[in-house]
Parts: C-alpha cells; structure tokens; sequence
C-alpha cells in the first residue's frame, strides 16, 4: 500500500530549501535506485552529489558555458546561471556509464539508469524530500561535462534537485489511461 501511495502520488518541488538529505537518507535513494531494474546488472550509472560550496563552484561554471554558448549573453542571463544551481541546498548529478556488453546494448544501460533516477525520486518522496529531475542544455554541454570528469561514452540523464519542499504541491493530475493501453488478442 506505502508503495502505491507514492508511486501515485510523487511529484515535482520546484521549490526547495535547507536542509537538504541526509546521509542516511541519500543512502536509501541510492539503495532504491540500486534496485531499479537493469539488464545483466551492470548497474550502468554512477552519480555525484554536489552542496555547499560545490553549488557555487558549479554556478560558475554554467555562467562560463553560458558565455561560451553566446559571448553576447546580457547580465541577466548570467546572473540567472550563476543561481541556477542554488534553486536547491542538494543536487545529485546521475551520469549513465554505459559498459562494452555482448547482449546490452547502450541504449538498455541508459533505460536502466532513466528507472534508477525515478527509483531515486520515489525514495526522496517516501522521505519527504522534495526532488525535481532537471536537465536542459547544461548537461551536454562540454563544461559541464568536464567537471563532472564523464568519459566519451557517458551521460549526464539527469540532475536531480533535492531539498526541504518550501511549497506544498499541487494535487497530482488525474490522467485517464485510456489512450495509453490497448488489448491485443
Ligand atoms: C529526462 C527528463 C528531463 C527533464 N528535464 C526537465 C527540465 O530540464 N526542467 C524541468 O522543469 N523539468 C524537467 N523534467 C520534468 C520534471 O522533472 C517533472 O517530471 C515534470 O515537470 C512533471 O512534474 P511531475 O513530476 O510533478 O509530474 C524532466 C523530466 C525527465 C524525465
């Protein structure tokens, strides 16, 4: 029934303050996500916690891709990446690390990883902590991707923001499924 509840009733905080997750509960997202379903068990993902002073460093970053992208960039524009990171106290960055495999191709490690990130966000919602999956042009861009040392074949799928939910959601969506199944026979 717990299980249910939250698989029916997760959803997005956009909005997060301190504290964000403890050791302790990181772990039990990690734990969850390390039960996602995955091909071989290759467990093709690593991920990178970034708080504190890391989110400034990573503000810098992005403002420095930013004018990379446009050198032309207005002072609002980089003034809105420098305080892009510090929308949350935490951000877990998921990298898929796909693994040379005879029956697994890339595209299986990468689903794999997509279904850890949600595993993630289901633990953070179990606890109360609020979590939000980001991604957008920050993630491929070669900046980015050097801080955060991925090799050639991997990924950045998401950069989940996490923190203490500073609104109350909204009541999930009711979605009619009947668009999304049909019955062969
Ligand atoms: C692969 C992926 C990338 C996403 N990237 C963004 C993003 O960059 N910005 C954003 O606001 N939402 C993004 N989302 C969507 C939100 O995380 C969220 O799921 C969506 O706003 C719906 O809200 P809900 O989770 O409460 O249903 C992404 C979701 C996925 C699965």
């Amino acid at each position: 029934m717990e299980l249910l509840h939250g698989l029916l009733n997760r959803a997005s905080i956009q909005r997060l303050e301190s504290p964000g997750p403890t050791a302790a509960q990181l772990e039990v997202m990690l734990q969850a996500a390390l039960r996602a379903p995955d091909h071989a068990n290759l467990k093709p993902w690593r991920s990178v916690m970034v708080a504190g002073e890391g989110l400034e460093k990573l503000g810098q970053i992005l403002q420095q891709a930013q004018l990379e992208r446009d050198p032309e960039s207005d002072s609002q524009t980089l003034e809105r990446c420098i305080k892009m990171p510090n929308r949350a106290p935490s951000i877990l960055v998921l990298i898929a690390s796909p693994k040379a495999h005879p029956k697994v191709p890339t595209a299986e490690q990468v689903q794999a990883t997509a279904a850890a990130g949600h595993a993630m966000l289901l633990a953070a919602y179990a606890q109360n902590i609020g979590a939000v999956w980001r991604t957008g042009w920050v993630v491929s861009h070669p900046m980015i991707r050097q801080a955060f040392d991925l090799q050639e074949a991997e990924e950045i799928i998401a950069m989940i923001y996490m923190g203490t939910p500073s609104i109350t959601p909204k009541p999930v969506p009711i979605v009619s499924s009947q668009e999304f199944i049909k019955h062969w026979h």
